[in-house]
């Protein structure tokens, strides 16, 4: 027998719509790559705001972007963005990027410069030897990889998810993160055509990841 084929599960969703706790856990069940691509966006925000580079002046971001040089490293079964040899610390969690990190997601250029970034995190996954990789973030199953073998859409109610990171003890813009996710032209936060769609409003955590892993372990093993 050779190897089992390489899969790609690409998990979208709003702000706390629990992608990340289920993908780490998908992560760990089948032997995955798991890579938070919101993660990427918060480095790269926190990194032009330190530039003092406004989201609305696109040609000073291109510039800037021009200078930034992304290699990933392994944390656990994490791929963590290096920017210039620096991985990202604990500020990309807070306030601050939280309130600008949907701004600087919206512009094209950004986007752009992460495309190819995102889609070699296949070589990396299988540069350690990872079965596949689970890719969360907003734009994953319509954009990086619309042909992944796995493509779900988390959804839960707002007032919901803005508890949940509450209880994290976290201060967010979930309500507005959403808002300018959904509408901006580019690669807008959406359930694309085909994706398996989970409201989690009424869920736990293990609950959610039964119906992921339930799926998943019916197609590939
Ligand atoms: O963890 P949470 O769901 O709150 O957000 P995140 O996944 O860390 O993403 C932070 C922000 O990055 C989002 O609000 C989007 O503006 C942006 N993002 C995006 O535009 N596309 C992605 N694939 C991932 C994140």
């Amino acid at each position: 027998m050779g190897q089992p084929p390489f899969i790609i599960i690409a998990i979208d969703g709003g702000a706390a719509s629990g992608k990340s706790s289920s993908s780490k856990i998908l992560a760990d069940r089948f032997n995955l790559l798991h890579v938070d691509t919101g993660s990427f966006y918060r480095h790269i925000t926190y990194e032009l705001l330190r530039r003092k580079v406004p989201p609305t002046d696109h040609a000073a971001i291109i510039a800037a972007l021009a200078e930034l040089k992304f290699e990933t490293r392994l944390n656990g079964r994490s791929a963590q963005m290096l920017i210039g040899g620096q991985p990202a610390g604990d500020e990309i969690r807070g306030q601050n990027v939280n309130d600008h990190v949907s701004h600087y997601a919206a512009v094209p250029e950004v986007r752009t410069a992460l495309l190819a970034y995102q889609r070699g995190q296949t070589a990396v996954a299988r540069q350690h030897g990872f079965r596949g990789l689970v890719m969360e973030g907003r734009d994953i199953g319509s954009v990086i990889f619309p042909d992944a073998e796995f493509r779900f859409f988390l959804h839960a109610d707002p007032t919901e998810r803005a508890r949940r990171r509450e209880n994290e003890g976290r201060i967010d813009s979930v309500a507005e993160r959403d808002r300018i996710d959904s509408s901006r032209k580019t690669s807008p936060l959406c359930c694309p055509p085909g994706a398996i769609d989970i409201d989690s409003t009424f869920l736990n955590l293990d609950q959610v990841v039964e119906k992921m892993a339930a799926l998943i372990a019916a197609k590939i093993q």
